[in-house]
């Protein structure tokens, strides 16, 4: 067993992004550009509606992956190809959008708790002109195991003590787990090699690595793991909760302007072009 250290600890950044929706960036900022093939990591957590009460009215995407996971509330997607649905607490959506969609992301709630994240997955040159592809699942389908005394994992992707979550992406081979923790719980998990991989604390704290040589992370900190093939965590706090996320990386050229992720300087200026034209 090789355990996978912890190479670098960040926070993420306040920001605003759609028509004001407040959100801390934590993959995406100048501390941490990109873990390839992740491109960003919002986090989103609120009482407060007017944080996030005017949501993310139509917008592009095309050539990645955009990942929303609802913790608490409910958001309505809507895009142009007549595709819509209601994400509820505990359900995630996994956008492959391909060759181009418009769509909004809008809070189908007035008052309350707004929670969850969004994360940005790349998809290789030959599948980003692919037709959009939705993958939605509410939480009474997505798999949750018990692994050990008082360590409790949401499978999303990835596979688990034989377990496997519902979302397919052979491209990237994504893991994303949901841990919940009690304090003095360990769980480990191994994960394929040669795959890029973080942690995200959202509450509680973790000690990630083997025993001679663990990392503290706490709340609102995002920790890159580095080479190795087993993670290994156990929570330093009541009710920890955290995501642990990896995927195959991509290796290729990234040209990104806003919404749209290609290879080259050119193919994002036919995505500008595309869009002027109403072919998204
Ligand atoms: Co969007």
């Amino acid at each position: 067993m090789n355990i996978r250290p912890v190479t670098q600890r960040i926070r993420g950044m306040a920001t605003s992004d759609g028509a004001g929706v407040k959100l801390t960036r934590v993959i995406g900022s100048p501390q941490l550009m990109d873990l390839d093939p992740f491109l960003m990591l919002d986090e989103f957590g609120t009482d407060r509606p007017e944080d996030y009460i005017a949501g993310f009215p139509d917008h592009p995407h095309r050539g990645f992956e955009t990942v929303t996971y609802m913790l608490d509330g409910r958001m309505r997607h809507r895009d142009n190809h007549g595709n819509s649905g209601l994400l509820v607490p505990g359900s995630v959506q996994w956008m492959s959008a391909g060759r181009g969609l418009v769509h909004s992301e809008m809070p189908e709630q007035e008052h309350g708790r707004m929670r969850g994240f969004q994360l940005w997955i790349n998809l290789p040159a030959r599948l980003k002109m692919s037709a959009p592809r939705y993958q939605e699942y509410g939480p009474e389908q997505i798999p949750v195991v018990d692994v050990a005394p008082g360590a409790r994992v949401k499978i999303i992707a990835g596979e688990v003590a034989g377990v496997r979550g519902p979302i397919d992406q052979p491209a990237t081979a994504p893991v994303y787990l949901d841990l919940l923790l009690e304090q003095g719980a360990s769980f480990s998990q191994t994960l394929p090699a040669g795959h890029s991989a973080f942690l995200y604390v959202y509450e509680g704290a973790l000690a990630v690595g083997g025993e001679s040589n663990t990392t503290p992370v706490v709340a609102q900190q995002l920790a890159v793991l580095g080479r190795g093939d087993t993670v290994v965590v156990s929570a330093t706090a009541a009710g920890t909760r955290a995501i642990l996320v990896a995927g195959h990386p991509l290796r290729e050229p990234v040209a990104r302007y806003g919404p749209f992720v290609m290879n080259t300087r050119e193919e994002i200026m036919q995505a500008v072009e595309d869009l002027r034209a109403g072919r998204f």
